[in-house]
């Protein structure tokens, strides 16, 4: 069990090395508790040797205080190729992000994974962190769990999780609490989770998000992109806490492909802004009937809470089909401000609303 000493990237890369071709079972790479490690940015690459790996963060982990030792287009933690790669433990890892919100770069993400199948994350905390804390790519049966990730209220783009191109993933039990600045609210995001192309066949539960804007189905079709694929997203049991919007679907006009089969399930709302949200003209309304991802077979079932703004569903679909199979059934928004209403907006939708509260006119 290679041991990293403070200071740290060349023990790092020593003990990496070490770990990933250990041939033994599970390798562990340890950080103990008690220390902190500084890193720059740094790359993780597999194959390994063996069939699992694991890094224990017990310590805690903080990136460069100083500019300089930032490369200008790095990821911070960079995962590649390392399958079946486990990290946990209750260290803390914070990237000093705060010097980077001033220049309003954009940052690529702390920790980034990519072609990681069973990927395992679980324990630590997040915290300050350049800009989107986690980033999946082609990580097949991810699993994340018990994370605590935080970013000021200020900080523009710093979002949670973001998951992209990867399918059977599992996030629960985490709070995530990321930026919600008005400021930066049209840039890539700030999202407590995103699910981006190429996902499907993701469960999220128990999930704490706020501040920030929400758990979002994109955005996706960003610059005409074709060949769109987002199925089978399911949240439930999860609750939203000052965010900007709630249970969100973000898609740019001009792309192209689908959306289909979306669930939000028993969601608490406190204070949040639009709290249901799907919108095919995402970032702004341009007038065109130009081609879209197609929406379809979206359920918002069992959704109470408060609203701050007097539109808390926002439901914006594009001719000539609009978005279909839309399902809101016991919905009870009511408005944060005692003696106000809220009402919901709709145009182009096509489904049902049982039980529903503000009603949404396109739906009956
Ligand atoms: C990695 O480990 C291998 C085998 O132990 C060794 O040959 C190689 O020099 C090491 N590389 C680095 C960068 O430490
Ligand atoms: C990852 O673990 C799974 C299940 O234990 C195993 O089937 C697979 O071979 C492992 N992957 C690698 C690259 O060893
Ligand atoms: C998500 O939940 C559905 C329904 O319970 C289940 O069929 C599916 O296997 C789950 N997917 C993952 C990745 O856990
Ligand atoms: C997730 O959180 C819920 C609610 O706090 C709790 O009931 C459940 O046991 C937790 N699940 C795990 C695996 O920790
Ligand atoms: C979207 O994801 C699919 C599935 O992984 C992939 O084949 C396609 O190339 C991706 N499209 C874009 C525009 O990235
Ligand atoms: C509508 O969507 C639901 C999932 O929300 C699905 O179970 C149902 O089969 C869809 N109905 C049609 C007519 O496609
Ligand atoms: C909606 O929630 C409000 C506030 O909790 C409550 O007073 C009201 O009775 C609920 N309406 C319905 C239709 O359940």
């Amino acid at each position: 069990m290679p041991e990293v000493q403070t200071p740290s990237r060349q023990a790092f890369k020593e003990a990496w090395n070490a770990t990933c071709s250990a041939a033994g079972d599970n390798p562990t790479l340890l950080l103990p508790q008690g220390k902190t490690f500084l890193l720059k940015p740094i790359t993780f690459k597999g194959p390994c040797k063996s069939p699992s790996i694991h890094i224990q963060v017990s310590g805690d982990v903080a990136g460069p205080s100083n500019l300089l030792e930032w490369n200008q287009a790095a990821v911070w933690l960079d995962f590649h190729y390392v399958d079946n790669l486990t990290i946990d433990g209750t260290g803390r890892i914070g990237g000093q992000g705060s010097i980077w919100w001033d220049c309003h770069t954009n940052r690529d993400p702390a920790m980034s994974f990519a072609f990681c199948n069973g990927l395992v994350l679980s324990g630590f905390q997040l915290f300050d962190n350049p800009k989107k804390h986690i980033h999946t790519f082609k990580c097949d049966g991810a699993v994340i769990s018990h994370l605590t990730i935080t970013a000021p209220k200020e900080s523009p783009n710093t979002d949670g999780i973001n998951i992209a191109e990867s399918t059977g993933v599992q996030i629960y039990n985490c709070t995530i609490g990321t930026a919600n600045s008005i400021l930066y609210q049209y840039t890539t995001g700030d999202d407590c989770i995103s699910l981006l192309n190429g996902t499907s066949n993701v469960n999220i539960s128990y999930i704490t998000c706020g501040p920030g804007h929400g758990i979002s189905v994109g955005s996706l079709g960003r610059d005409g992109t074709v060949g769109i694929i987002v199925e089978q997203i399911h949240v439930s049991y999860s609750s939203f806490i000052g965010t900007m919007t709630g249970a969100r679907i973000k898609t740019w006009q001009g792309g192209s492909g689908y959306v289909r089969e979306i669930s939000f399930k028993d969601i608490i709302l406190d204070k949040v802004k639009i709290p249901i949200d799907i919108d095919q003209f995402y970032p702004n309304l341009i007038n065109q009937d130009d081609q879209h991802i197609q929406v379809s077979d979206v359920s918002f079932i069992g959704v109470h809470g408060t609203a701050t703004s007097p539109t808390a569903i926002v439901l914006k679909c594009t001719r000539p089909e609009g978005c279909t199979n839309i399902t809101l059934n016991d919905v009870n928004i009511t408005s944060a401000d005692p003696g106000k209403n809220v009402e919901a907006y709709c145009q182009e939708v096509h489904g049902a609303s049982t039980n529903c509260t503000p009603k949404v006119p396109c739906l009956g």
